[in-house]
């Protein structure tokens, strides 16, 4: 995983300025763009849930850039997949969490069923900033009864600590 990590890191581009000046934005779809990247980022997955196989029951995806990594996590893991999405997307019986941005507040929302009392959960993201994301998410989580045993990032951006927000263990792949 470590070899193929840092090979990972080589296929994603770094847009400076965007979406606000200032902030230095770490693009996964770059990734997609260049099948040998792909295999890459699909090789460090397959292998990832080699490791966690039979302690998960069930993956969470986070909106947007989750949703493309957690499909192929459920399937090498064997369990449902779940997004978890902004209010007003999802339809059926829902959990919400309302949660604060810097300037705003947002509600997440995941839909009942599949979680349930115990089900332990993987959240995956593409990105580890602030942490706030994950941190709600692992909040909604828990509305559901649900216990979440882990959060996966391809990667992670250090200087924030995102990481001491977070009451769970946190895997990243690549660093800056
Ligand atoms: C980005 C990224 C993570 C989140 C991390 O998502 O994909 O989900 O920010 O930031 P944090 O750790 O500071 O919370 P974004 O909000 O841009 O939405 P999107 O994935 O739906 O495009
Ligand atoms: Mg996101």
């Amino acid at each position: 995983i470590e070899e193929d990590s840092i090979a990972l890191k080589g296929y994603i581009k770094s847009f400076p300025d965007f979406p606000l000046p200032g902030i230095l934005f770490r693009d996964i779809f770059s990734v997609f763009q260049n099948t040998d990247g792909l295999k890459l980022l699909n090789n460090i997955l397959k292998k990832y849930c080699n490791e966690v196989a039979g302690k998960v029951d069930c993956v969470a995806m986070l909106e947007a850039r989750g949703f493309l990594l957690g499909t192929l996590m459920a399937l090498y893991l064997n369990v449902p997949c779940v997004p978890v999405r902004k209010k007003g997307k999802l339809p059926g019986k829902v959990a919400q969490l309302e949660y604060s941005l810097e300037y705003a507040k947002d509600v997440l929302e995941v839909q009942l069923g599949v979680l349930k009392e115990g089900t332990r959960v993987l959240i995956i993201d593409d990105l580890l900033a602030t942490g706030g994301t994950l941190q709600a998410a692992v909040q909604l989580m828990k509305k559901t009864g649900a216990e979440v045993v882990q959060a996966v990032v391809i990667m992670e951006l250090c200087d924030l600590e995102g990481r001491k927000k977070l009451d769970i263990p946190v895997k990243s792949f690549i660093q800056y």
